[in-house]
């Protein structure tokens, strides 16, 4: 007999080009200056960590995006549908993102955040980032532009073991 599981909620998984529609309406809805659908879909072509967090019945609530390169990690989206934030949700997306990164062993990990944004600077705090600097008129703003605070966190590899 084969036992058939349905999803736990929430689960995560890797986000597919089926799930662009769904993805892109909670960025347009969480952001003033939104990803579109083409960066969401060149994220995938370019093989990003990209992962969606659904709740039983496969509904999208969140998502997460991740680039790694040259012992480097970059966490370049996160959003959490506005009805599901406050719950865990994207502190949980976080955390993937960052076992990703241990996973592929980078040494740092970095993301950029708006000041004017104290909840996520919150969460990247309690997770571990520090902020480490900042990149001027970064960000589109409604008059003009905002800077950008960066954040990063040392991801050291354990020591090896003793020989
Ligand atoms: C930032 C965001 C992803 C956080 O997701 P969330 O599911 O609401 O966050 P969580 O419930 O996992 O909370 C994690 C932590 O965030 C902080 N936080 C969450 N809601 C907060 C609030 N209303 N006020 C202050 N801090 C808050 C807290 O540190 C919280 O930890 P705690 O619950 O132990 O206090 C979500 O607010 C979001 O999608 N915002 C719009 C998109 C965005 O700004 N993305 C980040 C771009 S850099």
């Amino acid at each position: 007999m084969v036992a058939v599981l349905k999803p736990t909620y929430p689960a995560l998984r890797p986000m597919r080009v089926e799930d662009l529609e769904q993805v892109a309406a909670i960025e347009a809805a969480a952001y003033e200056f939104p990803w579109t659908f083409g960066i969401f879909n060149d994220c995938l072509r370019a093989g990003y960590a990209s992962w969606v967090l659904t709740r039983t019945g496969g509904e999208i609530v969140g998502y997460g995006v991740l680039s790694v390169a040259a012992g480097e990690a970059h966490v370049l989206n996160v959003a959490v549908a506005a009805d599901e934030r406050g719950q865990g949700q994207g502190r949980r997306i976080m955390s993937r993102l960052l076992d990703l990164a241990r996973w592929h062993r980078v040494e740092r990990i970095f993301l950029e955040v708006r000041p004017s944004n104290p909840v996520a600077i919150r969460l990247y705090h309690d997770l571990g980032f520090n902020e480490i600097g900042r990149r001027p008129n970064y960000y589109p703003a409604r008059h003009g532009r905002e800077d950008a605070l960066v954040m990063a966190m040392e991801m050291l590899p354990p020591e090896p073991p003793l020989a």
